[in-house]
């Protein structure tokens, strides 16, 4: 029982060398320098930048449209109106002219008096048109325009009332020269007065149409001026983007390989030092301790028998013979010696009853269909990597029993320890180094290793050897 516990020892003691390995490499080596300057600051720019564009051409846009608006309600629909009430004054002025026309004919059998109610009726409409077109008329007519409008219908108006006067007295001659002399030249003028506003209104209209086609030229060429900005600050953005992407994935890529190659170094560096301190036990302390009890046996025969130095010769002799059993065990548990001369399948024959003995748990071992050719170095690997899983099984899984099988394939060895335990987690609290370990072995072995879960539940360790020189990896 004491030598299966050294041997137990010995092989935590081997996964334990490992994780020191493996933290001496995180520690001792110095850092690599830092990555090329984080990209973050360079994409937020982009961002700003993109967004500042987005925001100052909507700004830009939303700032046009309503110019536009105002444009369109402020010039062109009022000019419109304006035309309107402009085409109905102009339209009354015609009306006066007929009806004045009508009282010089000297055939109308009519007094000049009968007109006055249809000039009445042209004046309340003409008073109504100007009163519309003086709201709506546009910003840039002069006061002296609208002055001399309303103040020259003023004076017509007042010369009619003055010629309706002198009618009413019968004297119809008199208002009939008025017409002619005053009101017809009144009511000319007028008319031409308000010809001028209509084409000032059309000549407006003109301006306001020229200036909407520039501001929706402009806007044209903003947005062609504004998507080729944004185009190309996305552009910029992304090359930069990619390029330091790609440096940070080369230096991950090139700091990944530094760090394997440091591991397997460390592996093959604990391996050769095992193999060496086992050696040494083995050889030296086996052979002196060999030798101290042949010594002590051959003083015990010289002693006569029954004496009491004689039973003490025996028992130094027997506590000498134990020690050496002792070392011999943990020169094998450290590094098996049995892997050397007998090969990774006897070595297997001996430790697997040995741990299923110390931990109680029940191994199946399926061996292969031929006897295992593997190389003294490659068993090395394969046997850490076989002797981890087991410890796995036995510290984590809580499982009773565990299955070790050895597959021969065409082209590999497979070797597989399966437990119907907890199974692994996918984020461990505590995370260790043997399955890194394991995966760096394997590595080194031109092989790989699987982490697996069965169908009946649990971890399935699957490490693949390819068969061929494996040796020449495994140096
Ligand atoms: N057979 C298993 N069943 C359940 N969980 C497992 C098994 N093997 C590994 N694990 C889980 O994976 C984790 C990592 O295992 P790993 O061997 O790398 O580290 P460790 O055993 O905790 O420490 P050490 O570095 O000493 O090996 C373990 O902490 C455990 O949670
Ligand atoms: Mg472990």
């Amino acid at each position: 029982m004491a030598f299966e516990m050294l041997v137990w020892h010995c092989g935590r003691f081997t996964t334990r060398l490992e994780v020191a390995g493996f933290r001496l490499y995180s520690r001792g080596v110095s850092r690599p320098p830092a990555p090329d300057r984080s990209p973050t600051p360079g994409l937020i720019l982009g961002l700003v930048v993109t967004l500042a564009a987005v925001m100052g051409y909507t700004g830009y846009i939303s700032w046009q449209i309503s110019g536009l608006r105002r444009l369109q309600n402020n010039l062109v629909d009022r000019n419109r109106r304006d035309s309107l009430e402009l085409l109905r004054i102009q339209n009354d002025l015609n009306s006066l002219a007929v009806a004045m026309r009508d009282m010089l004919d000297n055939d109308e059998p009519y007094p000049l008096t009968a007109w006055s109610a249809q000039f009445a009726r042209i004046r309340t409409d003409l008073d109504d048109a100007m009163r519309r077109e003086e709201q709506v008329a546009v910003a840039d007519r002069t006061p002296e325009q609208s002055q001399y409008l309303s103040s020259s219908l003023a004076q017509f108006w007042d010369a009619a009332d003055r010629m309706f006067e002198v009618a009413r007295s019968g004297k119809q001659e008199e208002a009939r020269a008025q017409i002619r002399l005053s009101l017809q030249a009144r009511q000319a003028a007028l008319s031409t007065a308000v010809a001028r506003l209509l084409v000032q209104n059309n000549e407006s209209e003109d301006r306001a149409a020229a200036r909407i086609a520039g501001i929706y030229d402009g806007v044209e060429r903003q947005v062609y001026r504004f998507l080729a900005a944004t185009l190309i600050a996305i552009l910029l953005t992304g090359v930069y983007l990619i390029r330091s992407n790609q440096r940070l994935f080369g230096r991950l890529a090139a700091l990944s390989e530094q760090r394997s190659e440091l591991a397997q170094k460390l592996i093959a560096t604990q391996e050769s030092t095992l193999r060496y301190v086992s050696r040494e036990l083995h050889d030296e302390f086996g052979q002196v301790l060999t030798a101290i009890g042949a010594m002590l046996g051959r003083a015990g025969n010289q002693v006569p028998e029954g004496s009491a130095l004689r039973s003490d010769l025996r028992e130094v002799r027997e506590v000498a013979q134990n020690t050496l059993e002792k070392v011999r065990s943990l020169s094998q548990a450290l590094h098996p010696v049995m892997l050397e001369e007998a090969g990774l399948e006897s070595t297997l024959d001996w430790y697997l009853p040995v741990i299923e003995k110390q931990t109680g748990i029940k191994i199946r071992y399926e061996k292969a269909a031929e006897p295992m050719a593997v190389d003294g170095n490659a068993a090395v690997h394969i046997y850490r990597v076989l002797q981890e899983a087991l410890n796995n099984v036995v510290r984590h899984s809580g499982a009773t029993e565990a299955w070790v099988r050895v597959h021969s394939l065409p082209d590999s060895w497979e070797f597989e320890v399966e437990d119907h335990g907890s199974g692994l987690l996918a984020d461990p609290a505590k995370p260790g180094i043997g399955l890194i370990a394991m995966r760096q072995r394997a590595e080194l072995l031109g092989g790989s290793v699987e982490f697996s879960t069965p169908d009946a539940g649990g971890t399935l360790v699957r490490l693949q050897v390819p068969r061929g020189k494996p040796e020449e990896n495994a140096r």
